[in-house]
């Protein structure tokens, strides 16, 4: 096996990489080529979900050649019995900016059940959006509990825990510039 030695990552803690740095790059760029077309020329609020999106935001930003941004981000803690999601989210920190007439995207890292983010939606919603879209890099299509009309998309990817670029297990392995699994030793320590 390969190893990985990226921040605070081991060798051999890293089972598979699923998706590489040049493969997430190049689906951001096809992802900043379709939002641009669609909000050239418009004021674009991106919001970002704490934390797993900052690397998502961060890059997926500086792509965007023809649409004016602004960003926010918010952190929300969803209620359930250990890592499943139970759709009962918490605001821990909300945005600073009014939403308003807004042409708003929300920028995931992750679509699993989709219940944060269908609560999210509808928050938002009611918060008087001009238009309201959702940019997600990673979607586990069989995780779905609810289905979320997702604009942009970047990978579907199989019901596997995943972490890197951004993604974390016990807020570990977030600096990865790739996503992979982990290897099972990790779990059992
Ligand atoms: P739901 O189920 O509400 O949850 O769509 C989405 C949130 O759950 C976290 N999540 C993960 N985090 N690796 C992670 O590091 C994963 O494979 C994973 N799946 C879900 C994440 O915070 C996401 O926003
Ligand atoms: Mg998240």
């Amino acid at each position: 096996m390969r190893s990985y030695s990226v921040g605070s990552a081991k060798p051999n803690d890293i089972h598979h990489v699923l998706l590489s740095e040049e493969q997430i790059s190049a689906k951001l760029d096809e992802m900043a080529a379709a939002i641009d077309a669609d909000y050239e020329g418009k004021e674009l609020l991106l919001i970002g979900v704490l934390k797993g999106a900052v690397m998502v935001m961060a890059d997926l930003s500086r792509k965007l050649k023809h649409t004016r941004t602004s960003m926010d981000w918010m952190a929300v803690s969803s209620y359930g019995s250990g890592t499943k999601s139970s759709g009962v989210v918490r605001i821990l920190k909300d945005l600073d900016a009014d939403l308003t007439g807004r042409h708003v995207l929300i920028v995931e890292d992750i679509i699993d059940s989709g219940l944060t983010l269908s609560w999210l939606i509808s928050n938002l919603k009611s918060r008087g959006v001009e238009s309201l879209e959702v940019a997600a890099m990673l979607r586990k299509p069989e995780a779905a509990k609810v289905e979320v009309d997702v604009k942009y998309i970047g990978f579907d990817i199989p019901n596997e825990f995943v972490v890197g670029y951004g993604l974390d297990y016990a807020e570990q392995y977030r600096t990865l510039p790739y996503v992979g699994t982990l290897a099972p030793h990790v779990y059992e320590n």
